[in-house]
């Protein structure tokens, strides 16, 4: 990885990036996208709260990472929930997602985030090897159970 595509924490005045980076991951993968506007405009808020931050790498940036984060009864701290990984198609495999995994987890100790969560589909083996490698695990550590995540959208009563 050149010097200069380090991962490094995004700001608000980041968002059209982070956006677009957003936009090309749902395009890429055939998953409905607002659009990278509308992206920009959300982030503009959220990434200027404390409930959500971003990783970039490169100038322009070709790699992103989405984190929100919430208490959780059962930590001392804050938990992240990693939202979206993304990689541009043309740089993938060369250390980028690892990269920006070990800055999230350095810079996830400074601001008490205590554990980090992932949903992953149960087809895309390849992510799964991904985070294996990078020190994650689907098995419950107490119960050595696996684990599953479900959940619903909710819709108003028309
Ligand atoms: C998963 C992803 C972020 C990894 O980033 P990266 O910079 O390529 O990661 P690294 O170079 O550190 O590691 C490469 C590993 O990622 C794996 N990988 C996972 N999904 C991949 C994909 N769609 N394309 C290529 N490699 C992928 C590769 O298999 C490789 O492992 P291997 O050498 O055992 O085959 C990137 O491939 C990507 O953006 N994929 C599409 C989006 C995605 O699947 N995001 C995760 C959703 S949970």
């Amino acid at each position: 990885m050149k010097r200069n595509d380090a991962p490094r924490l995004a700001d608000a005045a980041d968002a059209p990036e982070v956006g677009r980076l957003l936009h090309d991951f749902n395009t890429e993968f055939g998953t409905p996208s607002p659009g990278a506007v509308v992206l920009s405009e959300r982030l503009a808020t959220l990434l200027a709260s404390e409930s959500m931050f971003a990783i970039l790498a490169g100038s322009p940036a070709f790699a992103v990472a989405l984190v929100s984060v919430r208490p959780n009864v059962w930590y001392a701290g804050r938990v992240g929930l990693l939202d979206e990984l993304f990689v541009h198609p043309s740089r993938r495999s060369e250390g980028t997602g690892a990269a920006i995994l070990e800055f999230l987890h350095g810079h996830a100790l400074t601001v008490s985030i205590d554990a980090i969560e992932i949903n992953v589909d149960e087809g895309d083996v390849d992510a799964q090897r991904f985070y294996e490698r990078n020190g994650y695990s689907s098995i419950e550590p107490d119960t050595n159970e696996r684990a599953f995540y479900y959940f619903q959208e909710l819709r108003p009563p028309s």
